[in-house]
C-alpha cells in the first residue's frame, strides 16, 4: 500500500553545520519502506533522526530528492499539482500538535477537507456525523478547540483526517503531547480504526510503548537510514542492533544489577560463569524450564530480573540470569535453552566469590 524506493531527502542551508558539510543535511538516505494493506507499521528513532521527514515524504509536503514514492498503487512522485492534490485524498495525515482551525467548530474541522473538495453541505453533513460518533464525539459537534481535552482534539484531527476516506493514514507523534492515559485511549483508537476500516498506518514515534501497544512491524531510523525492519514481537525478543537493544533496554528496565555490570568481562574465564539475557514466548512461557534446565544440565540459576510483557496477542517473558556451574555445564545449559526456543545473548561472564 505504501512502497518508499531509494528514497533521499538533502537540505541544502544557507549557513554550515558541525560535522556536515558546509550546508547540506542529508536528512534521509536511501530509504527501502514496504507497508502492506492493513498494516500499522512504526518507524522509531531519536530526536533528529529523520522520522517527521520520512513521513512528510509519504504524501509528499516534503518532495524526496531521489527515489520513488508509490501509495495505492499510484507513483506519487510522478505527479504534481491537481493530480497530486487528488492522490493525496487516499492519504490521511495527523500531527503531534493536532493543527485545528481555532475559529471553526469541531464539526466543521471535520468538514474541512470535504469543503475544499467541492462537497455540497448535504454530503459533507452525512459524511461527518458517522465519523464524530466513531472517534467518540457526536455530542462536541458545535464546540470550538478552545474548549477540548489534548485527547478530544486529536480525536478531531483523525476524523478529519478520515473525512476524505483515505487508504492510508500518517501519524506523526500522534501521541507525544498526550498523558499516558489519554495516549492510550488515542492508540485505542487508531487500532479500531485500522481494524474497522482495513486503513493502513504509518506512524513515527520516539516512544517504545506506541510501538509495542499498536504496531504490528517496526523499523528503526538512525541518522537518516532505516538500519533495522522486523515484526515487532521478533523486535521485542531480539533486536539485532545496539540501537535497538538501546531503546529496549532503556524501555523495558531490564539490566544486570549496576554492581554486576562493572564485574562483567567479556571472555570466559577458567571460575567465571556466564551472564545470560532470556527471552522466551509461546509455550516457553507456562513450561517450568528454568527447573528443568537446573535439573537436565546440572547448573544452577541466579535470576537478577525477571519481567513478562505482552506484545500484541503475545506474551513475552525475559530475564537475566547467571548460570552457575562448569564450563561445560553452563555451555550445555545455553544449548539447552536454545534448543527450546528461547532467545540467548551472553552479556557477559563474572568472576564467583564462592
Ligand atoms: N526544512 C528543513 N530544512 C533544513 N533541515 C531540516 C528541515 N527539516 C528537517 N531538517 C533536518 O533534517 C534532520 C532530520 O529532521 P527530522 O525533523 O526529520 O527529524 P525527526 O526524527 O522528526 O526529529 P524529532 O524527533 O526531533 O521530531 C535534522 O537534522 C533536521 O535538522
Ligand atoms: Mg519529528
Amino acid at each position: 500500500m505504501i512502497r518508499l524506493h531509494n528514497v533521499s531527502k538533502t537540505y541544502h542551508l544557507k549557513g554550515s553545520r558541525d560535522g556536515a558539510p558546509p550546508g547540506v543535511i542529508e536528512a534521509l538516505k536511501n530509504v527501502d519502506l514496504h507497508v502492506p494493506q492493513g498494516q500499522i507499521h512504526g518507524v522509531i528513532g531519536l530526536s533528529g533522526a529523520g522520522k517527521s521527514t520520512l513521513i512528510r515524504c509519504v504524501n509528499l509536503l516534503e518532495r524526496p530528492t531521489a527515489g520513488s514514492v508509490f501509495v495505492d498503487g499510484q507513483e506519487l512522485t510522478g505527479l504534481s499539482g491537481g493530480a497530486l492534490n487528488q492522490a493525496r485524498h487516499r492519504i490521511g495525515m495527523i500531527f503531534q500538535h493536532f493543527n485545528l482551525l481555532t475559529n471553526r467548530c469541531v464539526f466543521d474541522n471535520v468538514a474541512l477537507p470535504l469543503e475544499l473538495m467541492g462537497m455540497k453541505r448535504a454530503a459533507i453533513r452525512e459524511r461527518v456525523a458517522p465519523l464524530l460518533e466513531l472517534v467518540g464525539l457526536a455530542d462536541k459537534a458545535d464546540q470550538y478547540p478552545a474548549r477540548l481535552s489534548g485527547g478530544q482534539k486529536q480525536r478531531v484531527a483523525i476524523a478529519r483526517a478520515l473525512a476524505s476516506r483515505p487508504r492510508v493514514l500518517l501519524c506523526d507523534e500522534a501521541t507525544s503531547a498526550l498523558d499516558p492515559q489519554t495516549t492510550g485511549s488515542i492508540l485505542a483508537l487508531l487500532r479500531d480504526i485500522n481494524r474497522k476500516l482495513g486503513l493502513t498506518i504509518l506512524l513515527i514515534t520516539h516512544e517504545m510503548e506506541v510501538v509495542k501497544s499498536i504496531c504490528h512491524r517496526v523499523s528503526l531510523i538512525s541518522d537518516g537510514e532505516l538500519v533495522e525492519e522486523a515484526d515487532v514481537g521478533d523486535f521485542f525478543t531480539a533486536p539485532r542492533t545496539r540501537l535497538g537493544r538501546e531503546f529496549l533496554n532503556d524501555f523495558l528496565q531490564l539490566e544486570p544489577p549496576r554492581a554486576l555490570i562493572e564485574r562483567l568481562e567479556a571472555a570466559p574465564g577458567e571460575h567465571t560463569h556466564p551472564v545470560v539475557r532470556l527471552a522466551f514466548s509461546g509455550d516457553a512461557v507456562s513450561t517450568p524450564l528454568i527447573s528443568r534446565l537446573a535439573r537436565e544440565c546440572g547448573v544452577d540459576v541466579s535470576i537478577l530480573q525477571a519481567k513478562v510483557e505482552s506484545i500484541q496477542e503475545r506474551t513475552l517473558g525475559l530475564m537475566i540470569a547467571e548460570l552457575i556451574g562448569t564450563s561445560g555445564e553452563t555451555a550445555r545449559a545455553v544449548d539447552y535453552l536454545e534448543t527450546h526456543d528461547l532467545h540467548v545473548e551472553v552479556l557477559g561472564h563474572v568472576q564467583r566469590d564462592d
